[in-house]
């Protein structure tokens, strides 16, 4: 495995919640495992006063609750808090991205390292281009500064608002950072069962062959989640699900499923690939829209014997919010290998379950020997991916049940993450930092990738917008989200895998 390479990582947000939540454990965790050099270094710059010791000590508290290495060793923490300082400072003006320069440099030259530095965006996105002003105004990527090094910006979702917004914020950062130098975290990328998918198809000669619409019946993608808006309403409700899951992660679940092998599995390969086939999912007419896609929205119900508020009630939202908690839609992707093969995606928040899967429904049996004897209904084979929890995958097929009677039950043959490597996996954000350090972008979003799937959500927006709005709230908290759904996938003859 690479080193990760001597460098300075600039965490602009440092004090928010992403940082300290998912960003800070995950390098802790990498330091912990060996992968630090002893010359990284990590500044924190954000809005809140304070000094290196007391964010080091806000670090400290908030690793003994998210990180997966918890409980933290003090004696290991002094010597990460090492590597950590802060800047307090407001994003726009120039002063504190030259006195950041000035750091980044002094380090430099006193480890004798090239200035390699990654600029991490975990702000809000108001910000987003005032940072990318401050770091082009103090020319912190120009040639002269870099010499050797590499200049890298990670940025986190929400990457725009719409197709148009996408398009602006991009062609801003490629105003300042060149394409190569662009990390889009998409954290589904980084999580080692989406990885696994490619693995499953393109690593086993079995499946690959009937990976295709003369076997495949169709195809189920769920991100289903118990929890509610918690703390992040002010985002969310902005957002809707359609911008917050569809847009990026069930998009990128979509291409991995469906994209054809790419010739290596690298990042342009890999990226060409999910091009082609995003490029190959069928736009959405008003009609379709009308059709092929539902939003819901969540009323107060019971969540694990808890009495739950409706999404309205939440602190934070506007009590006449019109903002979907829930969506599903159906897709056709125009090519070869899936044409008449419909995908259904479905993303919503307080949910009966928390469960990520992908569900490949088999084609019926052509015949059914055993309708002769009475045996009628044989279910359809299922290949269901579980992305989380219980990481794994189970194959569904029928066998028979023991005894002198000849009868049919469904039974799973199951691949379990725990119980066949027996280690827990690193955390997305420890894989997708990881790789921004040694530079592979294999698990990042590109441009072009991200633009097409934001013009076809975008579509769907702008869809909505003209169907308008059903009556909201439509389902309970605690149920599998609105009745139109079901009737979605109901009215094809098919359900919902819950
Ligand atoms: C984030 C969304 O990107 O993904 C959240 O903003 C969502 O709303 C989260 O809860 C789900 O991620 P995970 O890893 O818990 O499935």
């Amino acid at each position: 495995m690479a080193n990760m390479k001597p460098s300075v990582m600039v965490i602009f947000g440092a004090s928010g919640d992403l940082a300290h939540i998912k960003i800070f454990p995950a390098l802790y965790s990498l330091w912990e495992d060996g992968f630090f050099p002893d010359n990284f270094f990590i500044v924190g710059f954000a809005r809140t006063k304070q000094d290196d010791a007391v964010f080091r000590k806000t670090i400290f508290n908030s690793l003994n609750v998210n990180c997966r290495k918890k409980p933290i060793d003090e004696e290991e923490f002094l010597n990460f808090s090492k590597h950590v300082f802060y800047l307090t400072s407001e994003y726009g003006g120039d002063s504190s991205y030259h006195e950041l320069g000035v750091f980044i440099a002094s380090k430099a030259k006193e480890y004798n390292m090239p200035k390699n530095v990654v600029y991490y965006l975990s702000t809000p996105p108001s910000v987003y281009i005032d940072v990318i002003n401050g770091i082009d105004n103090a020319k912190l990527t120009s040639a002269e500064y870099k010499v050797d090094g590499f200049s890298r910006i990670v940025i986190e979702k929400p990457f725009g608002y719409d197709y148009e917004s996408a398009k602006n914020l991009n062609g801003k950062i490629l105003s300042v950072f060149k394409e190569e130098e662009v990390y889009r975290i998409d954290h589904y990328l980084g999580k080692e069962t989406v990885q696994n998918i490619l693995a499953f198809r393109f690593a086993n000669a079995i499946f690959e062959p009937i990976w295709n619409n003369k076997f495949i019946d169709h195809i189920q993608i769920s991100a289903l989640e118990s929890i509610g808006v918690g703390f992040r309403a002010g985002y969310f409700d902005k957002a809707g699900i359609i911008r917050d899951m569809m847009q990026n992660h069930m998009m990128q679940l979509l291409s991995l499923v469906a994209i054809e092998p790419p010739p290596l599995p690298d990042a342009d390969d890999l990226r060409n690939e999910k091009v082609k086939l995003l490029k190959s999912v069928r736009p959405l007419s008003l009609n379709d829209i009308k059709n092929y896609t539902v939003r819901g929205q969540y009323d107060r119900g019971i969540i694990g014997a808890k009495q739950v508020l409706s999404y309205k009630e939440e602190e934070g939202v506007p009590p006449d919010t019109l903002t979907e908690t829930y969506a599903a839609m159906k897709l056709f992707i125009d090519n070869y290998r899936w044409a008449g093969v419909p995908f259904y995606l479905r993303s919503g928040k307080r949910l009966k379950m928390h469960k990520t899967e992908i569900a490949i429904f088999f084609k019926k049996l052509p015949y059914s020997l055993f309708a002769k004897i009475g045996i009628e209904n044989i279910k359809q084979n299922s290949i269901i991916i579980t992305i989380q929890p219980n990481e794994g995958i189970a194959i569904n097929f029928g066998a028979k049940t023991p005894g002198f009677k000849l009868d049919i039950e469904p039974v799973n043959m199951v691949f379990n993450y725990k119980s066949s490597f027996k280690l827990s996996p690193p955390e997305a954000y420890e894989r997708l930092i990881y790789d921004v350090i040694v530079g592979d972008q294999t698990l990042f979003a590109r441009y072009d990738d991200m633009l097409i799937a934001w013009q076809l959500i975008t579509s769907v927006i702008n869809g909505w917008s003209k169907t308008g709005t059903p009556v909201f709230p439509n389902y309970e908290a605690g149920s599998f989200g609105p009745k139109e759904a079901d009737a979605l996938i109901n009215s094809d003859g098919r359900s919902w895998n819950n």
